[in-house]
Order: C-alpha cells, then structure tokens, then sequence
C-alpha cells in the first residue's frame, strides 16, 4: 500500500548540502506494523515527514494505494494527507487553545466526518482519558497527552499511522500503557503503522524491525 521508490533528499545547509537519502527504496504492505530505527540523525523524520506529504524529495517518487505524491497537485496534498494520514509526534503537537476533546475532533472536522463529537469522545475513553475531556493540554500530564494525541490520529480512521518516538519521553510504565493503547486500537481499524523509535521493546511489537543506516532502510 505504501511504495518508496528512488527516493533521494538532501538539505542545503548554508553552503553545505547534507544528503539523507541519495536511492531509498521501500514498501509496506496493508495492516503491516513497521518499526523503523536508527541513530539519532540517520533520516527518521525526515522519512516520515515526506510520507506525510510535509516536506518533499529532491527526487524519487511515494506512493500510497498507487496515488503517487509527484503526480499531485500542490492543493491537493494537504487534504489528502488529512484524510489518510494519522501522525503521532514526538512532542505531541497539540494546539495549546484547545481541549482534549476539541483537538481530537480537529482532524475529523477537517475531513468532514459526521459525529465528530462522539467519536472523539468515545476514542477519548477508549484511551482512559473521559474524565479530562474538557482539560487544556497545559492541564495534562505528558502520557495524558500523548493519549489524546494517539486518539486525534486516529479519528478519521486514516489508512496510515506514522508515529515518531511516540511514547520517546513517557516513564516506562506509562510508555506501555500507552503503546499498548496504539496497537489495540490500530489493530481493531487495520492500520498500517510505521513507527521510529529507539527502544527494542516497542519496536519487537512491530511485524517487521528496519535500520536506517547510511540513507538505507536495513532489515533486522
Ligand atoms: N530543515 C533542515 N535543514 C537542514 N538540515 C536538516 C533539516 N532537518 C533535518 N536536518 C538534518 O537531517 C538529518 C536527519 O534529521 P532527522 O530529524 O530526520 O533525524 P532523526 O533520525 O529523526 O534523528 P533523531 O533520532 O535525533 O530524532 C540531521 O542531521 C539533521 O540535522
Ligand atoms: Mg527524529
């Protein structure tokens, strides 16, 4: 469902250009858990970042359920990553303004979804968090947030869920509890999930463990 094919960038970093990825070439299937790893700086959110449509390549081509990201128009591209795209941050990216409850809603208001509300709610209890609906994400804790963030990716019912580091700065307790919480609810939807992260643990939940090394993606 998701192809890389040829995919080459690089950044131009004052006079200097810092290549990531000169050939990578790579595909998920449906449904499949994908645990990317690699040292800090090896190109991890780079990939993910370019999966999501958020930066592009210098060249090469991404492909999701054969719709190919070069092909599209630059309008085009944000609503598409709406509707397919679940992405869980590092840092959670909440919007400071707004309740748990309304940043789940957000991307189902942006899809159009009906029944937002009781979707994000539902979603909301399903990861423990109904009784802090109504709760600023400056009024949470950080596995809280992580919880909602987890839920506002999944909303919309994307067809792929990209996580970077997602529980990267929880306690170990919490960690699990909430990457136990992501693979309930992304095994229930059949999502695809392609998760970076650097510990073993939640990478051995994956199907299938890669390494980013030298701009390619190697098997473990
Ligand atoms: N906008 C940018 N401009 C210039 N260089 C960049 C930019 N974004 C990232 N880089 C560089 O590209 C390399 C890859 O960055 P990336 O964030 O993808 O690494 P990573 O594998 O996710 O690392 P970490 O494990 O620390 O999160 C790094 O050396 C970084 O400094
Ligand atoms: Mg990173």
């Amino acid at each position: 469902m998701l192809q890389i094919k040829a995919l080459k960038k690089s950044y131009i970093q004052g006079a200097q250009e810092v290549k990531i990825y000169d050939n990578l070439n790579f595909h998920v299937k449906k449904a499949q858990r994908v645990a990317i790893m690699g040292k800090s700086g090896s190109g991890k959110s780079t990939l993910l970042s370019l999966i999501s449509g958020i930066i592009k390549p210098n060249d090469g081509d991404i492909l999701l359920d054969n719709v190919s990201y070069k092909d599209m128009k630059e309008e085009n591209i944000n609503d598409f990553r709406a509707t397919n795209i679940g992405f869980v941050f590092q840092n959670f990216h909440l919007v400071s303004y707004l309740n748990a409850l309304e940043n789940v809603m957000l991307p189902a208001k942006v899809c159009g979804i009906k029944n937002a509300k009781e979707k994000a709610i539902e979603l909301l209890e399903s990861v423990g968090l109904g009784h802090r609906v109504d709760h600023l994400p400056s009024q949470l804790s950080g596995g809280e947030k992580q919880r909602v963030a987890i839920a506002r990716a999944l909303i919309h019912n994307p067809k792929v869920i990209l996580a970077d580091e997602p529980s990267g700065n929880l306690d170990e307790e919490t960690g699990i509890a909430v990457m136990d919480k992501l693979f309930e609810l992304i095994k229930k939807n059949n999502t695809t999930l392609i998760l970076v992260t650097h510990s073993k643990d939640v990478a051995a939940r994956c199907k299938e463990t890669y390494e980013l090394i030298a701009g390619n993606l190697k098997k473990c």
